[in-house]
């Protein structure tokens, strides 16, 4: 077992300034502003809680000042473990802003192969990690007008991750925004809910959200336009995204959005209160902390070490049921996305919304993939991560899938597993992801979708064929292989970071770097855009995956309901009746789809 000691970090956990040394810290800037306003500009700015002292990195011969671990909440910790982040306290003199904080209280998570957007190695928490990071460009003090500002969500199913894990140097520098990347509790420090005050879930949602509004308050000291910020996300942090676009809480908070391969209509992520509860009362037995009452619940689960909690809330996770994920809570989310679109009540925001071309690539992560060899492996596979399904219906909709994606059960293990990565794909991303356009659309907001298609040259699973989940941020972000890239490769990610800062900048993402025009997606002709190193005029495209997303969105939709409408109601004949009339309206669509 690995152990992993709290991080300690005495210019993190201890009050920033102490008395002694605020007097110093404000005789050196005053030094400072004396050798010249822009080297004071530089480095030192003043916020909300106080001043802020940061460092200047370069990129490409432009400067850009970082401003690392700075707070935007008190630490989540006593009393406040479990409850809605508050507000930092104040502080005195300068603080040091030229770190990155701890990562928020995390197990390491094995993700063999290739998954550098996720990988975490053992990474140094401390449950104080409620940090953020600012990425601005040095600038001329007469410059007037304000920079736009992009705020990123990491992802990592809400179990893993951190801010400090995407450098945005390159990005601003490069395209002269400001960039913002933070922290969330994760896990059940972050989404333990009791469904009532106690532990009202949602709590890593509702950090992001203060960090945001962090930004919003303190933006425009380092340069940045708080009417143009720019929200984005990849995995679970692009379904943070689009929850917080469907927040009521977050009217006028910011005004454009990028989804990057995930949405608040993934299979399986959001819980209810009762689900969350339920995760609560099997994490609580495992410490010995099972009491009815949920305010005894949650006081004892406070009284453990965070490491204990940690490790007990791993032992609670299932990989067919992740614990510990948003809920509708009743305020943060008032209730479903789908009620919430019905009801009306989305602003209208620009927004990018895309998906990978093999996002079922996702399954290589866990290694289980290579046991999908045959009809039956196939079918047993397919039954366990359809699990997240509580549906009656279950059996008919696992052979309905089967029966759509194994295009030939015969065929050798690999393409077998390409049919799998197909059927995963479509059903957790593609589907959700162009409804998910849809409604937006629909509800009034000018949307940009994407495929991304550019498996990285670097990786030796080309024969997934296609881009896998998260690829696309190679591109986006500099990493460890960013040097391995071929010069097209490199000409993709200029043009796809100029893309999403221009977007950032005007809402629109056409850029003059990009050679073809990106359509705004609409119900009707449903355009998107392929992103590849062949990007031309032949790259916008329309209807993504068609039939396969009739397949998720109409036909297993429609079986999943069946049994609701029925039970109790009307006789078992009279579901199977339904059940039979669906599943030949589906043949009919894949009788069609032989044809075509
Ligand atoms: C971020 O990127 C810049 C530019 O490449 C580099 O100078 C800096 O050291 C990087 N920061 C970290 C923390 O890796
Ligand atoms: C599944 O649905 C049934 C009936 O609606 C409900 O009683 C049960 O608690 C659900 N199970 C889970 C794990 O959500
Ligand atoms: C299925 O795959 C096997 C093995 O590759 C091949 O021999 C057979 O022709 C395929 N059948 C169809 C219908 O494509």
């Amino acid at each position: 077992m690995i152990m992993r000691m709290d991080f300690d970090l005495p210019s993190e956990t201890e009050s920033p300034t102490t008395a002694m040394d605020a007097p110093l810290s404000l005789l050196l800037s005053l030094l400072l502003l004396s050798a010249g306003p822009c080297a004071a500009q530089e480095t030192t700015v003043t916020t909300k809680y106080g001043q802020l002292s940061g460092l200047t990195t370069d990129y490409d011969g432009v400067s850009i000042r970082a401003f690392l671990g700075v707070p935007f909440a008190k630490p989540p910790t006593g009393d406040l473990r479990f409850m809605p982040p508050v507000e930092p306290e104040p502080w005195d003199g300068v603080r040091e802003a030229t770190a990155f904080g701890p990562a928020c209280p995390q197990e390491k998570m094995f993700l063999p192969g290739f998954v550098e957007p996720f990988l975490n190695s053992a990474r140094q928490w401390s449950e104080d990690c409620l940090t953020l990071n600012v990425y601005a460009p040095v600038r001329n003090p007469s410059a007037a007008d304000p920079l736009a500002v992009m705020v990123y969500i990491h992802g990592g199913g809400w179990q893993v991750g951190t801010g400090s894990e995407n450098n945005g140097t390159q990005l601003a520098a490069e395209n002269n925004v400001i960039v913002v990347t933070l922290n969330y509790r994760l896990g059940a420090f972050g989404f333990l809910g009791t469904g009532d005050q106690h532990a009202p879930g949602n709590l890593g949602l509702l950090d992001q959200r203060l960090a945001i509004n962090w930004v919003k308050e303190n933006i425009a000291s380092f340069g940045g336009d708080v009417d143009r910020m720019t929200i984005f996300g990849l995995s679970a942090g692009g379904i943070s995204v689009s929850l917080h676009l469907l927040s009521p809480l977050n009217t006028g908070l910011f005004r454009r959005a990028i989804t990057q391969s995930g949405t608040a209509f993934t299979p399986g992520t959001l819980g209810t209160k009762e689900s969350a509860l339920a995760d609560a009362r099997r994490l609580a037995q495992s410490l010995d902390c099972d009491r009815v009452a949920t305010e005894d619940l949650v006081s004892c689960l406070k009284s453990k070490t965070a490491q204990d909690v940690l490790t007990a809330s791993s032992a609670v996770q299932s990989p067919s049921h992740i614990s510990f994920t948003p809920i509708v809570d009743g305020t943060f989310l008032p209730t479903s996305p789908e009620e919430i679109f019905a009801q009306g009540s989305v602003e209208a925001r620009e927004h990018i919304i895309g998906v990978s071309s093999m996002e079922g690539g996702i399954v290589l992560y866990n290694g289980l993939y290579e046991q999908i060899v045959s009809e039956d492996t196939f079918r047993e596979h397919l039954e366990y991560v359809m699990g997240v399904y509580n549906s009656t219906n279950l059996v008919q909709i696992t052979h309905a899938a089967k029966f759509e994606y194994l295009t030939n059960a015969t065929a050798s293990p690999r393409d077998v597993q390409k049919d799998f990565m197909r059927m995963y794909g479509d059903w957790m991303f593609v589907a959700p992801t162009t409804r998910m356009a849809r409604e937006f659309a629909n509800a009034g907001n000018p949307t940009y979708m994407y495929l991304f298609d550019q498996p990285p040259s670097f990786f030796d699973h080309q024969w997934i064929g296609g881009a896998s989940h998260g690829e696309e941020n190679y591109f986006l972000w500099p990493s460890s292989r960013s040097d391995m890239m071929t010069d097209a490769e490199k000409l993709l990610g200029l043009r796809m970071r100029r893309t999403w800062t221009d977007f950032a900048k005007t809402g629109n993402p056409n850029s003059v770097d990009l050679p073809v025009i990106w359509p705004q997606y609409d119900q009707h002709s449903r355009q998107y855009l392929v992103l590849s190193t062949t990007l031309g005029s032949d790259s916008v495209k329309a209807h993504m995956h068609s039939k396969q997303v009739f397949f998720w969105n109409y036909i297993v939709s429609a079986l999943a309901r069946v049994c609701c409408t029925c039970a109790g109601l009307v006789s078992g004949g009279a579901s199977l009746w339904a059940t039979g009339t669906l599943l030949a309206v589906w043949s009919l669509v894949v009788g069609f789809r032989a044809v075509v």
